[in-house]
């Protein structure tokens, strides 16, 4: 490691406290005006870090830069996060992703965009990823289990992410069914898997898991009709949320909720977030948009919904939304 890399890493692990030249100096093992000029030359590269007379430096609470290792002083994974690909803008993560796991990137490998140019969400959709704004990223994961329980990695995925921006904020996440997570009635993250199957068609080759959470206020970066349906985590909490404590804290979840995956257990969890549930929805169901109940989620996170005539159905993927009141 050279003496910027050393340097953030080690402000990084000072957990907001101040570290003096002259302690930063022994540790890399150079002179304090080799530290400023290391400090000086990170700024130029985005970092933002405090500098105060007779204390020492430290890491703005307000840095914004992705950084491989400050992400990495919290991550407590065994696959997670070991290797990771941080770029400044790409078009899609999951792209990317898609492109190195079919050249053999390893299980846990994770690709990070400060922005997307082309950031796609489910059904053909577009989502909206402004530089700075949000965290997008993609893990690549090469899982043992069937298809049946493959399918089930976005619900997994869901639940994992609630607990990780639940951990840093404080405030409750809701899940809509399938891939949307909700604060206070509207959207801050959104979940895009995309598997490639084994040549047998029998189990999965890999799948790379899309994680889009609006952050920072997107402000003109969202049209007038986004701003109405989604919002960001800083908008509703208050809160100034660090995008690369976010993303050790996504994968620290991530990693234990898709290890424990088989067990179902996690389902119990996703209902209790799930907000169909509960009410009348519109649904798309055989190609055509319905009125129906949302019953609930089974046990293979489908959501089962009741149609006018009765009838049951579990639909394991497609649109479903709160049916809104007209007054
Ligand atoms: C949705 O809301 O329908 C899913 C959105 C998924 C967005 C993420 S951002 C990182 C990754 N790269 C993409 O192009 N999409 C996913």
């Amino acid at each position: 490691m050279n003496v910027k890399e050393t340097l953030l890493e080690t402000l990084a692990g000072s957990d907001g406290e101040y570290i003096s030249g002259a302690m930063l100096a022994e540790k890399i093992g150079v002179s304090r005006n080799a530290v400023w000029k290391a400090v000086k030359s990170l700024e130029t590269e985005g970092y933002s870090i405090e500098a105060v007379t007779s204390k020492g430096y430290r890491l703005s609470a307000e840095n914004n830069r992705l950084s491989e290792k400050l992400i990495q002083p919290f991550l407590k994974t065994e696959d997670f996060g070991k290797k990771i690909v941080i770029l400044e803008e790409t078009d899609s993560t999951n792209n990317y992703a898609k492109e190195i796991a079919s050249s053999g990137a390893l299980h846990g490998t994770v690709v990070i965009a400060d922005s997307q140019s082309s950031g796609k969400g489910r059904l053909g959709r577009s989502f909206v990823s402004p530089k700075g704004k949000g965290l997008y990223m993609s893990v690549v994961v090469r899982p043992d289990f069937d298809i049946q329980t493959a399918s089930m990695i976005t619900s997994a995925t869901a639940c994992a992410v609630a607990v990780a921006v639940e951990k840093l904020c404080r405030s409750e996440v809701n899940i809509k069914w399938v891939n949307d997570l909700y604060m206070n009635g509207r959207k801050i993250c959104g979940i895009l898997t995309e598997a490639s199957l084994g040549m047998e068609m029998k189990s999965i080759d890999y799948a790379v898991i899309g994680i889009g959470i609006n952050v920072r206020s997107a402000g003109g970066g969202f049209s007038r009709e986004l701003r109405v349906s989604a919002t960001s985590v800083e908008d509703e909490t208050g809160l100034r949320i660090n995008r690369n404590r976010l993303c050790a804290e996504v994968l620290n979840s991530l990693e234990k909720y898709l290890s424990g995956i088989e067990s179902r257990n996690y389902i119990r969890e996703y209902r209790n977030r799930e907000i169909l549930t509960g009410n009348t929805i519109t649904a798309n169901v055989d190609g055509s948009t319905v009125i129906a109940f949302a019953e609930g989620i089974d046990d293979n996170a489908n959501l089962v919904i009741k149609l006018p005539d009765g009838t049951i159905r579990h639909l394991s993927s497609g649109e479903a939304n709160l049916c809104r009141v007209i007054e």
